[in-house]
């Protein structure tokens, strides 16, 4: 069975793309290498040893992602490819509205021309917005705070459309809580461009030399020690659970939202001694006032995706801070070293 994955470059997309290679799918990824470089796919294609169709493409290119999906042969898309600095996207909107949001209509209209009806998306965790109650389960309401949060709720609102008016699509919106850690080979992972706007590749970075200390972004939250809670997830788990939905959609029409969390949430403060303890040597920090956006506390209920995919997550915060440590220390300069 032939997938085509966008963004296949980038963090998740590669973990996926090597999931989807070791059970058997062939893969074409296509990706404009914005935020990523054709060396990750060189890397998952030596630890499949199975080849992946890659193309150097933009999802602004209308005619050239038509032009791909008239090879034919495709039975599903995984959607990746997306821009996810939330900062950036409040400096740049336009840029954040154009990229995602034309991108994907560039795709669904390609899928609709050559009759690809079954689409994997990759939305957030962030279209709950910051004041949810805990855990959030899929039927919370959506009220994303950023324009990057707006591009996934309002790709959202177009796929449950789609749906809506042409029975024949299955789409499953898979809403990630905080993706973390790395193939547990240390050969990929993630490689932020510039600062890491995200707490584990910060931590890493600092683990391995490259910055000083760690900012904690407020120590005021009302959260057991006052730093904010997230729910880490494992990149691998969360390849999973792609694997996962790609199954579901194959005989089920409709639109499906799943979140794909572990249902646990961690502070600041325990992932930063996690991964001292992993690392074997504290990891310096400094508390900070509050980033402006966060939410003091988000987690899953990852309950649907167990009882409709069978899907959960395995790794705990310490498998996840030593996968990830293992890819910095073996690529202290991410795929540059
Ligand atoms: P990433 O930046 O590593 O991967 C995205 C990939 O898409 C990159 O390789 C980039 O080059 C490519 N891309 C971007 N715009 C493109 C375009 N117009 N045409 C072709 N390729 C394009 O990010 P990631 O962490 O792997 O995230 C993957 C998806 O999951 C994104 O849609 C992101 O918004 C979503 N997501 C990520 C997180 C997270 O914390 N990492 C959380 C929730 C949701
Ligand atoms: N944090 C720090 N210092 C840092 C970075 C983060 O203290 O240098 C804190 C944040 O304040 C927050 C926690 O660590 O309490 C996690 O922050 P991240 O930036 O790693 O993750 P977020 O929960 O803010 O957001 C991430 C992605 C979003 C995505 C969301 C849900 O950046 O795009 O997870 O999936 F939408």
């Amino acid at each position: 069975m032939k997938v085509l994955v966008t963004g296949g470059a980038g963090y998740i997309g590669s973990h996926t793309t090597l999931r989807l290679l070791q059970a058997g799918y062939d893969v074409v990824v296509l990706d404009n290498l914005v935020n990523s470089s054709r060396e990750s796919v060189l890397r998952v294609e030596h630890l499949t040893g199975r080849p992946v169709d890659f193309r150097k493409l933009d999802l602004l290119d209308a005619r050239g992602v038509d032009q791909l999906l008239a090879e034919g042969g495709f039975e599903a898309v995984i959607h990746f490819a997306g821009l996810k600095a939330v900062a950036e996207s409040v400096e740049k909107p336009l840029r954040y509205y154009e990229n995602n949001i034309v991108g994907t209509l560039n795709l669904l209209n390609a899928m609709e021309a050559h009759a690809v009806r079954q689409l994997v998306f990759s939305s957030s965790a962030t279209v709950y917005g910051a004041s949810g109650e805990m855990p959030l389960i899929e039927k919370a309401p959506l009220d994303a705070t950023n324009p990057y949060g707006r591009t996934k709720e309002q790709i959202e609102d177009i796929l449950s459309d789609l749906c809506a008016a042409d029975h024949r699509w299955s789409i499953a919106l898979l809403r990630y809580f905080n993706p973390v850690g790395a193939h547990e080979s240390g050969i990929i992972g993630e490689d932020p461009s510039g600062t890491p706007n995200n707490l584990l590749p910060f931590i890493a970075q600092v683990a391995v030399g490259r910055r000083e200390k760690v900012i904690v972004f407020g120590n005021d939250y009302a959260t057991d020690d006052g730093t904010g809670v997230r729910d880490y997830i494992h990149v691998m788990d969360l390849a999973a659970g792609h694997l996962a939905a790609l199954g579901h959609l194959a005989d089920k029409n409709g639109v499906f939202r799943w979140n794909l969390g572990t249902g646990q949430g961690s502070s600041v403060l325990e992932v930063i001694e996690t991964f001292g303890l992993v690392v074997g040597k504290p990891i310096p920090f400094q508390f900070a006032a509050r980033r402006s956006g966060d939410a003091a506390i988000s987690y899953a209920d990852p309950s649907a995706a167990l009882a409709d995919l069978g899907w959960s997550a395995h790794r705990d915060l310490r498998q996840m801070c030593e996968d990830h440590w293992r890819w910095q220390r073996k690529n202290p300069l991410g795929y540059e070293s």
